[in-house]
Formats: structure tokens, sequence, C-alpha cells
């Protein structure tokens, strides 16, 4: 197919909206050969129309304003599908892309045609018949309620409902949040189901449709989140007489300070699902070091609240469900951004935490929004998925040692017997656990004092030689990167 796409956001290649667009064309040219030119519209040299009629009367089908439409009237005319990707503004086009849109006269013939239901069109002056229609728009509201009826009603009407199909995203501002990738990526992966389906059957199925339809967030999260990203002042109360002033604030200005963490601190609070922690409460203080601020979020059975300057601790809190952690500003953020992944990053000492440290083991997916899956950064490959879902248990380090501990000084044939039984319990517990190199090493060093015992050397010997062993096997995990002890915590 020839296809054109029109980029007519403002933003150009950083737009919501392109994002999406980007991955309809990826799945366009992963299903079918494609020649596509890519349009980025606000970068074209496009006047408004001037209404001149000129291209109607004087210069039929030719428009008397020289600039880059000269180029891309013709590229419009040849191609079989127009893709149209734009954010919506005032519920409608940007403005440059509406004076595309007008430039388009000169493709229409100036009669008046009655259409089969008793309206009037005007009739086609190029054969357009192969032509179908996309239109891929985002929006800021978390709705297309009251917001897309205009634009969709126009698109039906110019280029025909029946050649045209539409991927309307509302929430759009999360494809420019990092943090919340992993769900924006979801929503990517069937658009780029959309376009593959679309070069098969030049339509989108009613199915895709309606696993596209659902939000990424669900809107009341999405608008805490929004409302948070400005880093302005909450709503205002108006508190004067009606003279257009004196409104003050009921929530706090975190952009007051100059603090740059302030807006992602309440996009956390946003996107806090309390489902995590079933139901607990709990304190957490991000004191980032780089900055020389402390913020305190208070994670409570429903909602997160950000914990301003003097606010008093709720009394649900102690030591014992409070968590410090004390890191920089910038690692912080790679973290949520998923350009870091956490436990590495504590193991490397880039943070510290203090206080109760089983907040930190369901950190993750704790501030991704209600229902919110792993980051992809940190989720295993599809491919390695089954043999990496096992979890280690510290019991398999520490179980094949008892038989030996206990019974060498009682019985040491009784202790061979017992260690034996027991590696082979090991085993199968391999199919519930996974079964890492310390395990292995641990296996192997009992098997070795198991034999020594067979082999009738003396349990006075032996015995704090398993002592020993197992001491020298934790210390010498100490000098890796992931010590033997955290290497469960973190698996865990
Ligand atoms: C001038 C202007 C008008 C807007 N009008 C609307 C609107 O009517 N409805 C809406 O939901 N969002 C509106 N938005 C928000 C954008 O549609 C939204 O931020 C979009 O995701 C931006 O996409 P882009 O990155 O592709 O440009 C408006 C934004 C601007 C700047």
């Amino acid at each position: 197919m020839n296809v054109v796409a029109l980029n007519g956001s403002p933003r150009g290649k950083n737009s919501n909206t392109w994002k999406i667009t980007e991955a309809f064309l990826e799945g366009l040219e992963s299903a079918g050969e494609h020649t596509i030119t890519r349009v980025d519209v606000y970068k074209q040299k496009i006047e408004e129309c001037h209404g001149c009629f000129a291209c109607w009367k004087d210069t039929p089908g030719v428009c008397v304003i020289m600039d880059d439409m000269q180029d891309l009237l013709p590229r419009i005319i040849e191609a079989d599908l127009v893709i149209w990707s734009f954010p919506l503004y005032y519920y409608s086009l940007p403005s440059k892309l509406k004076a595309f849109m007008d430039r388009l006269l000169p493709l229409n013939l100036p009669f008046m045609e009655e259409t089969s239901d008793g309206s009037i069109t005007h009739p086609r002056r190029f054969d357009l018949s192969h032509q179908h229609t996309v239109l891929i728009s985002t929006c800021g509201f978390a709705s297309t309620k009251n917001n897309y009826e205009a634009i969709e009603a126009q698109f039906a009407i110019a280029f025909g409902k029946d050649r045209l199909s539409k991927i309307i995203c509302p929430e759009g501002e999360l494809f420019s949040i990092p943090e919340l990738r992993t769900r924006t990526n979801e929503y990517l992966s069937l658009v780029r189901r959309a376009g593959s389906e679309y070069t098969e059957h030049l339509g989108i199925s009613e199915a895709l449709q309606a696993e596209l339809e659902p939000l990424i967030l669900p809107a009341e999260t999405y608008n805490k989140l929004a409302d948070a990203s400005w880093g302005l002042p909450g709503p205002g109360t108006k508190t004067d007489t009606g003279t257009g002033e004196g409104y003050s604030t009921n929530v706090p200005d975190p952009g007051a300070t100059g603090d740059p963490s302030a807006v992602l601190i309440r996009q956390m609070a946003a996107l806090y699902s309390p489902a995590k922690l079933g139901g607990k409460e709990a304190l957490l203080e991000l004191n980032f070091t780089d900055l020389g601020v402390t913020h305190r979020l208070f994670l409570g059975a429903r909602e997160c609240t950000v914990l301003d300057g003097e606010a008093p601790i709720p009394a649900s809190v102690s030591a014992l469900n409070s968590t410090r952690v004390e890191t920089p500003f910038t690692v912080w953020k790679q973290i949520s951004q998923g350009e870091l992944d956490g436990a590495r990053a504590m193991m490397e000492g880039k943070y510290k935490v203090l206080g109760n440290f089983d907040l930190m083991l369901k950190m993750d997916g704790l501030f991704s929004g209600p229902g919110s899956s792993p980051s992809t950064t940190e989720r295993p490959p599809a491919a390695s998925r089954d043999n990496t879902a096992k979890k280690p248990t510290m019991a398999l380090v520490i179980l094949p040692w008892m038989p030996l501990w206990i019974a060498l000084p009682i019985s040491p044939v009784a202790a061979v017997y017992a260690t034996l039984a027991t590696l082979a319990l090991c085993q199968l517990a391999g199919f519930k656990w996974k079964l890492g190199r310390h395990e292995r090493i641990t296996f192997a060093l009992v098997t070795i004092f198991a034999a020594a015992a067979a082999a009738g050397v003396p349990a006075g010997i032996l015995l704090p030689l398993t002592y020993l062993a197992f001491g020298a096997h934790w210390l010498i995990s100490c000098l890796g990167p992931v010590p033997l002890t955290a290497d469960y915590s973190k698996a865990a």
C-alpha cells in the first residue's frame, strides 16, 4: 500500500499520538510491504487557504499558493491510505492540520451533488475510490464523551465512514510518563496488532476495537495523576467577593519550593495501589540526599497522602511500619522510570533503607496504578519466564546440613543415611523451588562430609569442619556482588 501518515502534533516526534501511530505503522509493515511517507505537518510550510476558489475556477485542481502543499497534494491523491495522527485541540484538529485539511479543496469539484441520504456534497475531482482513512488521536481527558463527537462526525462526513478506521486514546499524556511505560507499552502492542490486521482486512476488527477501548488507568487515578503532574497548586477555592482576585488554594503548592522531586512524589501518590499492602498502612519517608529534601508518604488502606511540612503522622504509624529511604533523587528517578533495577541499585549501595524493609520488597508495582503489573525491565524475557518462575528458598541451603549436625555425634552411620535421604528430598523439592548455585554448593559439600563419615573419619574431626564449611560458604559469597542471604531476600 502507498501510505501517507500525517503527524499533526506540534510536538513532532515527541507527540503522544505519534507514538501510537508509529506502533500502527510497525504493525502495518509487519504484515505486508508498504511505501510509507511520514509528514511532520508542523514542519511544513503550509499557508491557510485564501478562500479565493482559484483552484475551482482559474487553475482547476491546482492551488495558487506556492508552498509545501504543491508537493503534498499529489501524494495525498496517490495514497491508498491516509493516516491522520493528531492530538485533540478544543474538540477539533490542531490549527496547522486544519489548514492542511482546508487546502485539500482542489480535490473537489465545485458542483453540488445530492447524496443517497439527501445531503449535499461536492463530487471528487480525482478518483479516490482506492483511498482509505485512519484517524489516530489522543486527548488529555479520560473520556471521549463530550470530547470527540465533533471530530468523529467530521471525519465520517469528509472521508466516508465505510472507509474510516479509528484509534482514539483518551489519557494521551500517559505516553509522556516513562514510569508508566509498562502500561502504555501494553496499549502499543494492541495498536501494533491493529496495524497488522489493517494490512490484511483494511479495517480493525470489533474484537480488537473492544480490547483498545478500556482506559489505560482508571479515570479517577488518571485525573489525580494529571493534576499532580503540573506541579501547581490545586483547584482554587474562591474566597473573595467576585473580583476574580483572592483565590486561595486548598492544596499546598508542590512547585513553590522549586523542588524538582515534588511532582514525582505527587505522581507516586496518585499511582499508589493499596492492594499491594493488603489493607495494611505504612509510612514511606524519602530523603533525597542530592536535593536535601525529605518527603513523607502515608500509605493508607485506601489512598496515599503526601504529608507536607509539619503535617502530623497518623497514629497507626510506628517504627514497625515506617521505612526511610536515603537516596539521590537521580537514582530514585532512574529506578521509577525502569532504567535502574531497584534491588541491584540497593546491593550496589546506591541508596540506603532504614526501618521496615518489608515495604521495599513490595515496592515493585506499589506506585504503578491500580491492578498494575511489574515494570517491563524487571520482567524476565518471555522465553525464559517458565524456567525462572520458581523462587529459591534458603531452607534448601540449611536443611541438608541438619542430619550431620544432629546425628553425627550420636551415630555416624545414621547421619550418613539421614543425609542421603535429606539430599534426595531436596532434589524433589527442586520441582517447587529453584535450585541455584548456593544449593548445588551445599549439596556437594554435604555429600563430601557424608562420604567422609561413611569412610570412618571420626565425628570429632568432621563436625567442626562442617561448621567451618558452612561458614566459609556464606563468607565467600560476601565477596561477590550479592551475599548469600541477600540473594534470598531479593528473590522474596
Ligand atoms: C491547545 C490545546 C487544546 C486541547 N484541547 C483538548 C480537548 O479539547 N480535549 C482533550 O481531551 N484534550 C485536549 N488537549 C490535550 C491534548 O489533546 C493531549 O495533551 C494530547 O495527548 C497531546 O498529544 P500530542 O503529544 O500528540 O500532541 C488540548 C491540548 C492543547 C495544547
